[in-house]
């Protein structure tokens, strides 16, 4: 990093042309060694070896004639083979290197590789004729990008973005980031370009994803801008003291479509018209070069700035171009006569920016002498002005509804209403801001400094949303970085996976408990006729024992005292019929009165016995009173407690399913993020099998 006290405050070239000096100058050497190779000396000994034996004036195959430059040049039946300049439009080179049908020489090897890549680069040189000759170079766009008309409003059709087939490998991998020199947001789609060493990113402005690399192998962008309608993005820039070009690319497929410029300095600013008729560009040559779309001629130099030229962008209808230059020189041109329109004074600094309303009836300036300008196009007349950024302002852009973004030397970015009221500061960078602008909806603005940080906020609050790489690592190390995040939060989502078929089992569980315990309630009062029932039955029984009991007690009383009377009567007899000896009849009434006596004494043991018996029988049943009796307290005990448990069970039986949603809410939202994550490598792999070879 250079010291900041390197550059003076109020010079910010020095800054542009060191960040440009920094990157290597290898592709001005190589067009120079293109532009050796002529048809005399290097191509028509080729072509001679290896297809004038059907292709000389008297076998012309296909119509063509390769034996001599002008006949070549003709071309062949379809028209022109080769498109000087251009290789990958000339049929002659597509043919040769296999990359069109019929291959030529038709049905044999494709020549010497070395030949091909000669025929390639005297294209590319301009396809000379010999030594002597001069490049003519045709600039034509690929496609006719003019429009015939111009839609103010949103293009129709959904905005242009790009094809997921776009190149994802850098072009150049600096080991430290470049200050950020340029940057723009698609006024439709999601879609930031930002400037890159040798190339130009693309990233998604909602999802922060870089969406593509746009190779610039002319140098450093200074300037990006798509076009109204978001089909087209410009980039300007180039070498220092060497060389500068605009390039123009579709967003949509990514393809270069556009080249204009033949600066031999830095391209500084740059823009496309709204009908996509001209391209105007600006640098250290102080001169508004337009080119023409259609043919890529230079239309018309305006020469009246007296220093570099280093800001300029064309109405919103067409009608106007604005320009600024390094010494405070601002002024309005009439796009299409090149006619001076308005020249606005009041700036004492240099003019870094310019941005027009939507309406085309406002311009915005940003200047070096701190201020940010509003500019009526009526009169020409200055109607707002106003601080903006100490030290310097370095960028201003207004969105679709009128507010501003701007930048500058505090190193802050700055958000306006269109009275040039503050409406919020952001965050400051480490150093110097250099681009800031909104995004395509307003809801983001997006920012870089000095140090190549760039940073997304939301609009609204000020709120970080993330960074943007200018200097992103090489596919294969992002894959590498996403496969391992991956990787670990497979396991961690297995790990969760687990957890949540056990906390939905648990759930499960405390479920089925819930349902036990309330099955129980219901049979309660069930349970209790139940155990009253068998504690009546149980009492009856007992009753009936006892009063048998009693009545067999009585019975037991009453023979012991007849027992007793007839054995004492016996045994009177008997001794009566004792001492009478001989008294027949006494000794039959003793014999008798023995008799009724054994038998009283058999009823008392009888009876004796029932009572025995009864009072197992008793014992019996207070046995079961007994247990009858604690069935009941069980079953009122259940009355009592069987609601609190259900309630209980109720709560364990919501809080498990409870667990078992969280869970499985968060398993669903770590398997979306995985899905993204998924999708981001399988889009880095795909990236990596088509990857170009970083350009030396
Ligand atoms: C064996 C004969 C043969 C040889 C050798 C041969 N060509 Fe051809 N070439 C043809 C024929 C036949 C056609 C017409 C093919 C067609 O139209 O389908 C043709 C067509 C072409 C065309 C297209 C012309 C047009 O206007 O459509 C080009 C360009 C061409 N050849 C270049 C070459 C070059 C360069 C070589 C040497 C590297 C070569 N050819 C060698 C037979 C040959």
């Amino acid at each position: 990093m250079q010291p900041k006290s390197y550059f003076p405050m109020r010079v910010f070239w020095p800054l542009i042309v060191a960040l440009a000096l920094a990157s290597s100058a290898g592709h001005a050497a190589d067009a120079k060694k293109a532009s050796k190779i002529t048809f005399d000396e290097h191509v028509l000994p080729i072509l001679r070896e290896n297809c004038l034996g059907c292709h000389n004036q008297d076998k012309s195959r296909g119509g063509l004639v390769v034996s001599n430059y002008t006949t070549l040049m003709t071309g062949g039946s379809s028209g022109e083979v080769i498109k000087p300049g251009d290789p990958d439009s000339s049929r002659l080179y597509l043919l040769v290197s296999h990359k069109q049908q019929p291959n030529m020489p038709p049905k044999s090897a494709m020549i010497p590789a070395e030949s091909v890549e000669t025929i390639r680069k005297w294209i590319l040189g301009g396809a000379l004729e010999n030594a002597g000759s001069k490049a003519k170079i045709i600039n034509k766009p690929k496609y006719e990008i003019a429009l015939s008309s111009i839609n103010k409003g949103k293009p129709e059709g959904p905005p242009p973005m790009p094809s997921p087939k776009l190149s994802l490998e850098p072009l150049v991998r600096t080991t430290r980031a470049n200050a950020l020199t340029a940057l723009a947001s698609s006024p439709w789609a999601p879609l930031v370009a930002v400037g890159g060493q040798k190339q130009v990113l693309l990233y998604h402005s909602d999802t922060l994803e870089l969406l593509g690399v746009l190779p610039f192998p002319e140098g450093v962008p200074h300037v990006l801008k798509f076009s109204r309608n978001g089909g087209l993005l410009l980039a300007g820039g180039g070498r220092s003291a060497k060389s500068g070009k605009v390039v123009v690319w579709s967003v949509a497929t990514g393809e270069r479509i556009f080249t204009v410029g033949d600066e031999t300095d830095l391209v500084l600013t740059a823009d496309i018209s709204a009908d996509q008729t001209q391209i105007a560009l600006g640098g250290p040559s102080k001169m508004i070069r337009i080119y023409s779309t259609k043919d890529g001629q230079l239309l018309r130099e305006i020469k009246k700035h007296t220093d570099w030229v280093t800001a300029l962008e064309y109405s919103p209808d067409g009608v106007l171009l604005a320009t600024g230059d390094r010494s405070s020189g601002l002024y309005v041109w009439e796009a299409f006569t090149g006619r001076e329109y308005f020249s606005l004074r009041g700036h004492t600094g240099m003019i870094t920016d310019v941005s027009w309303r939507t309406d085309s009836n406002v311009l915005a300036s940003a200047s070096e002498d701190t201020t940010i300008r509003l500019w009526e196009m009526e009169n020409g007349g200055q109607i707002k002005e106003w601080g903006a950024h100490g030290g310097g302002a370095l960028s201003v852009k207004f969105t679709r509804d009128g507010r501003l973004v701007s930048c500058g030397r505090d190193q802050v970015t700055k958000a306006w209403d269109q009275n040039g009221g503050q409406q919020r500061v952001f965050e400051a960078f480490p150093d110097i801001a250099l681009r800031s602008t909104f995004t395509h909806d307003g809801s983001r603005v997006v920012a870089g400094d000095w140090t190549g940080q760039i940073r997304v906020w939301n609009a609204a609050d000020g709120k970080l949303l993330g960074n943007l790489l200018a200097n992103p690592l090489p596919v294969t190390e992002r894959l590498a970085i996403v496969t391992k995040e991956l990787l670990a939060r497979e396991v961690a989502q297995n790990q969760l996976m687990v957890s949540a078929a056990a906390s939905q089992s648990a759930a499960q569980k405390a479920a089925e408990e819930l349902a036990a315990a309330q099955k129980t309630v219901a049979e309660t009062p069930l349970i209790v006729k139940m155990a009253g029932d068998t504690l009546a039955k149980a009492k009856n029984a007992i009753d009936k024992t006892t009063a048998a009991l009693a009545t067999a007690q009585a019975q037991v009383t009453a023979r012991e005292v007849l027992a007793k009377a007839f054995a004492e009567a016996a045994s009177k007899v008997k001794d009566a019929a004792d001492r009478a000896k001989t008294n027949q009849e006494l000794a039959n009434a003793a014999a008798k009165s023995r008799e009724i006596a054994d038998q009283a004494a058999a009823e008392l043991a009888a009876a004796q016995k029932s009572v025995a018996d009864l009072t197992i029988v008793a014992k019996v049943d207070a046995e079961q009173l007994a247990k009858a009796q604690q069935n009941v307290s069980a079953a009122n005990s259940t009355v009592s407690v069987a609601p609190k448990l259900v309630e209980a069970k109720a709560a364990a039986a919501r809080a498990a399913a409870a667990k078992a949603a969280a869970d499985k809410a968060t398993a669903d939202q770590r398997a979306a993020t995985l899905t993204t994550i998924r999708a981001q490598v399988d889009k880095l792999r795909s990236a990596q099998l088509v990857a170009r070879p970083p350009e030396k």
